[in-house]
């Protein structure tokens, strides 16, 4: 397979290959015998951040950073089959925010399916996104793949409706990465039975993909990356034989395995989140498994944005991270070990120094 980064895929005219040297039998058999399977590739945009600042202002740099990924995407070639916004459209969940993120969204060639982030959600509780995107959770079927797009940013709801001044004020306690006043993010029971009674009609050969925008494990509960109850919505996953889970919200790269599901996250296209470990006061979860995003310059914070494209190849996604400031990153199943890996940064001598704090 050919390999191009950013600069030559943009120089490319718009050609890129996109396609696996993996031999079709081996594809085959790894779907199983019954289900052969399809390869195909599908975009991934996420973490918009949209904010309105009054009258026909937005706030510029979050603008940029959706338009600079649509306007790529369009140049993917082959097309891709589809694209997920994965959340977080919106800054403070506004009409004005999500029609303006709607609108530069519109350019995007093809069809998207959206996730609901809690900037999207807890001014309204999603009803204006409801009504211009449709159900909070689905699923659908696309190339031999079940896919399950999540509402995992719920919480309890003596939380959701306790007495809040304004709609606004719950919106901006949960808003906050530090989350003081927040609430811990849950799929909550109403659609963990939703997911298993979609799942009974669904082979246990059959891939399935997942979409949620808190990541369905427990990496840093003071930030809120983190779904309360992970565990029980991954045990009705569990029985299936190939299980991918993709989710947004922490604005930055990570990869886990844990049993039969890999966990990969997107990148933002507002700003960076830095990784929890630095945040070195409080026990973290980070998955071991992940390396560091490697940034040339933390004080940059377009360094470290981006969106991505995923290859559907064999039963597992090659996340191929397109960062328009930094060198592009890929994270692919290695068939060897059973987990996803680093491509590029694997090796610690390969990796940008990380910035030195005084
Ligand atoms: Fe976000
Ligand atoms: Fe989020």
């Amino acid at each position: 397979m050919m390999r191009l980064n950013r600069r030559d895929f943009l120089k490319s005219t718009g050609v890129t290959i996109l396609g696996s040297a993996l031999p079709f039998g081996l594809v085959k058999v790894a779907f199983g015998a019954n289900n052969p399977g399809q390869k195909f590739t599908f975009g991934y945009i996420s973490d918009a951040h949209i904010q309105h600042l009054g009258g026909p202002k937005f706030v510029r740099n979050w603008d940029r950073g959706l338009i600079r990924a649509v306007q790529e995407a369009n140049l993917l070639s082959p097309r891709p089959d589809f694209f997920f916004f994965g959340g977080d459209l919106a800054q403070l969940g506004t009409k004005e925010e999500i029609d303006h993120g709607l609108e530069i969204m519109s350019k995007l060639q093809g069809k998207v399916n959206y996730v609901m982030g809690e900037h999207d959600y807890y001014f309204d509780l999603g009803k204006y996104w409801e009504s211009k995107l449709g159900p909070h959770y689905y699923s659908f079927d696309h190339k031999g793949v079940h896919f399950v797009v999540l509402n995992s940013i719920l919480t309890h709801d003596e939380w959701t409706f306790k007495k809040w001044p304004t709609p606004m004020d719950r919106m901006l306690a949960m808003a906050r990465l530090d989350n003081p006043e927040g609430s811990p993010f849950l799929v909550g029971k109403k659609q963990r039975e939703w997911l298993k009674r979609d799942l009974a009609k669904v082979n246990k050969d059959v891939p399935v993909i997942v979409c949620s925008h808190s990541p369905l494990q427990k990496i840093y509960k003071g930030w809120n990356f983190w779904t309360d109850d992970a565990e029980q919505v991954l045990a009705l996953l569990k029985p299936f034989k190939k299980v991918t889970v993709i989710y947004g919200h922490v604005h930055q790269v990570q990869y886990n395995q844990i049993g039969n599901i890999s966990l990969h996250a997107v990148m933002a296209t507002a700003w960076p989140w830095p990784y929890p470990k630095t945040y070195s006061q409080v026990k973290s979860y980070l998955p071991v498994l992940t390396v560091p995003m490697n940034r040339a310059d933390p004080f940059f914070e377009r360094d470290a944005t981006g969106w991505q494209f995923i290859d559907w190849k064999t039963g597992h996604a090659d996340m191929h991270y397109q960062l328009p400031n930094n060198k592009d990153r890929g994270v692919a199943y290695n068939r060897k070990t059973g987990r996803p890996e680093d491509t590029r940064y694997q090796d610690p001598k390969k990796r940008i120094p990380s910035q030195k704090h005084f």
